[in-house]
């Protein structure tokens, strides 16, 4: 699905309605992502923290868990909203995470003030390892 303006606007504010979800008693720190894939369908994902730190989730990675639990494979843009002064970029894990789904998704990261940066997920993840990687082992 094509991510138009309008699709953007849709997706960074369906990443912020799930951010309200977001389960960070410990961090505090509140994430919403959601994820537009070729069918045109939107998931979304929270962060979901627990009392023993490492098994805590991060939103992008719900995102991704609820498209291709869906059916959904092919993302071409996800939104990640957080409350932070510069909008958040994807932690390493969630880069990797979502480059699996194509390297060349567009990423919205915005916060809740409204402010918004705009990447391409190669960009900031440049020459990553993905599925082609593993052809030929
Ligand atoms: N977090 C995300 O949900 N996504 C990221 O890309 C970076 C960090 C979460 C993990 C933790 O619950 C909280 O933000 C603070 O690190």
């Amino acid at each position: 699905m094509i991510a138009d303006d309008a699709r953007l606007d849709a997706l960074v504010a369906a990443a912020a309605d799930a951010r309200e979800h977001a389960y960070a008693p410990y961090s505090r720190f509140k994430v919403g992502a959601a994820v537009l894939t070729e069918s045109g369908r939107v998931h979304v994902g929270v962060n979901v923290e627990n009392a023993s730190y490492p098994c805590g989730m991060c939103a992008e990675q719900s995102a991704v868990s609820a498209a291709v639990t869906s059916g959904d494979r092919g993302i071409d843009a996800v939104a990640v909203v957080t409350e932070a002064v510069e909008p958040a970029a994807p932690c390493g894990i969630c880069r990797q995470t979502l480059y699996e789904f194509n390297p060349g998704m567009t990423v919205v990261l915005a916060n809740t003030a409204g402010a918004r940066r705009v990447h391409r997920l190669s960009d900031l993840m440049p020459h990553g390892f993905g599925p082609r990687d593993l052809i030929g082992t």
